[in-house]
């Protein structure tokens, strides 16, 4: 547990998180210790989902999404600090997602954290909330730098190295779908709930992974990226040519459909253990999961052999803290603050904000207004 702050200290960090359908809200407290041992403690963590608010659409739906982070984020944060035993003015700064995600709800947060900050003279760090799920396992392992990330969301499928704070390189991308986003569309399809992720996953157990043979797509190119648009066709057209559907058919169907992403996952994080080995000789090798799809099991047990076979480190934080939520925020906040990094209240909230591009991208938008 290495960090490079140079100071021993205690803080008290508020997160918010509001960038898609969790409003969330959180208190952690990160201490640095005299040699720069550094740990971190969640003293509370408030996430209200919002999937009653989009059920019935089978997805998120943004002015929804917005209008339900407007309705109940005071409340969620009154929480996180009675959880907390803490008064608003006992906390030492305020981490609030600045991006990416659905520009509506992002806008509710960081309003919210500027007016806290602008009333109690706070400081404030606008956190990338990618950079949320990339340093989430320092919270709950106390990794140190360089990692593997493999940050698997419904937004982003991305192979990183993690270098340091806001220093991240990509090594692999999605080139269409994300994986979460891919688990939702076949669960559509398949008439299942929304968030489909955790209805999959649930259905495959009781299914037959090999009924289907499902494409593996990209697996023969060298390079780490990752692709689902074509995996994704295949479900459809296989759903279609057996329809009506058995309960059977769908936990087949899922069951194959998570054969291949699992084959594919390990196949990518393989080679990016490979190309760690190559840059890092001797270095301990750590494969880091972040992002919602990190909470599905299979995928986890799978990615364990693979560390197992290797010889790397895998760290998949524990589920509640794989999905959105503000300690993972609040914890990226204090891991900038310690090294100076906080933000005017005119920073801009961002839609579209690649990690890898995180420093060029928030210093780009500093001073402009929302
Ligand atoms: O990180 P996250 O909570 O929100 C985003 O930032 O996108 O990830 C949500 C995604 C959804 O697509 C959801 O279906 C997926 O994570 N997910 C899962 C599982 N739990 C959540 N995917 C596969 N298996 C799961 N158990
Ligand atoms: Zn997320």
């Amino acid at each position: 547990m290495v960090s490079e702050a140079p100071i021993h200290s205690e803080r008290l960090v508020l997160g918010i998180e509001t960038s898609c359908d969790e409003t969330a809200a959180a208190v952690v407290k990160h201490r640095v210790g005299r040699r720069g041992m550094f740990e971190g403690e969640i003293l509370s963590n408030i996430v209200r989902s919002q999937i009653e608010e989009h059920q019935n659409f089978g997805g998120v739906v943004p002015e929804l999404a917005a209008r339900a982070h407007v309705i109940y984020l005071d409340q969620i944060i009154e929480r996180a600090l009675k959880e907390a035993a803490l008064d608003l003015e006992e906390i030492d700064a305020v981490a609030v997602t600045a991006g990416p995600g659905l520009i509506g709800g992002v806008l509710v947060g960081l309003t919210t954290a500027k007016a806290i900050c602008a009333a109690l003279n706070k400081p404030m760090i606008g956190v990338n909330h990618l950079e949320g799920h990339a340093l989430s396992a320092r919270l709950t392992d106390g990794v140190a730098f360089p990692y593997v990330l493999l940050l698997v969301s419904g937004g982003h499928t991305q192979i990183l190295l993690v270098r340091g704070v806001g220093d991240y390189e990509l090594w692999g991308n999605s080139i269409d779908d994300a994986l979460g986003e891919a688990f939702d569309k076949v669960a559509k399809m398949l008439g299942l709930d929304y968030p489909g992720g955790p209805a999959v996953e649930k259905l495959a157990r009781e299914g037959n992974r090999t009924r289907f043979n499902f494409p593996r797509p990209l697996l023969k190119r060298k390079n780490l990226d990752f692709s689902f648009s074509g995996l994704k066709t295949a479900v459809r057209l296989a759903a279609e040519k057996i329809a009506p559907l058995t309960d059977t058919d769908v936990a087949d169907i899922c069951a194959s459909f998570q054969a291949s992403v699992t084959d594919i996952v390990a196949a990518r994080c393989r080679g990016a253990l490979a190309r760690f080995e190559l840059e890092y000789p001797g270095m301990e090798k750590v494969l880091v999961v972040a992002g919602g799809v990190a909470a599905n099991r299979e995928i986890s047990n799978v990615l364990g052999i693979v560390c197992d076979e290797v010889r790397a480190i895998l760290v998949v934080p524990p589920m509640h803290l794989c999905t959105d939520n503000g300690a993972m925020i609040a914890w990226a906040g204090a891991e900038r603050l310690v090294l100076g990094k906080q933000d005017p209240l005119t920073l801009v909230a961002k839609a579209r904000w690649p990690l890898d591009a995180h420093e060029m991208r928030i210093a780009g938008n500093r001073t402009s207004q929302i």
